[in-house]
């Protein structure tokens, strides 16, 4: 589904634009920026940082949350994921739709963005993530 009525992103969009740009990815050479807005109403953003080993490289948006942590944010309200659109709409990979699940309402916002274009398409992590797992099925579950 897409929302009919996004709020305007732009803080967000700039915020993904800088850390975009800074992105460590000389195998791929794609480069991806992702923001985060948190309970606060503060952006947190990060880029993909690859690695020789090449399954130790770590998308923008798990980037992007480990700066929220660190900087005392818990929920997540909206995000953008920005990358270039030329081979195709940008969006978060599996791994990262379950990351963003942890910290995220289902029916919040995620904006799809292009360098050049700009945000293409809003959808909510419900979409991305249908009938999905989360952290409220553990709350009644004792630590083993
Ligand atoms: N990438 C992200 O940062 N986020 C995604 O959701 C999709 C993929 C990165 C990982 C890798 O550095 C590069 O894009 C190519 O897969």
């Amino acid at each position: 589904m897409t929302v009919s009525e996004p709020a305007d992103p732009a803080d967000l969009l700039a915020a993904a634009h800088a850390v975009r740009e800074r992105s460590y990815s000389p195998y791929s050479g794609y480069k991806v920026g992702a923001a985060l807005r948190d309970e606060a109403g503060r952006i947190h953003a990060a880029a993909n940082v690859e690695n020789a080993a090449y399954p130790q490289g770590q998308c923008a948006e798990a980037s992007a949350i480990g700066v929220m942590i660190a900087a005392g944010g818990r929920r997540i309200v909206e995000a953008l994921v920005l990358a270039d659109a030329a081979t195709g709409l940008p969006s978060p990979c599996g791994g990262c739709r379950q990351r963003l699940r942890e910290f995220m309402p289902v029916d919040a916002r995620i904006h799809l963005a292009g360098v050049a274009e700009g945000v293409i398409r809003t959808v909510t992590l419900g979409d991305l993530l249908p009938l999905s797992f989360g952290p409220e099925y553990l709350e009644r579950t004792s630590p083993a």
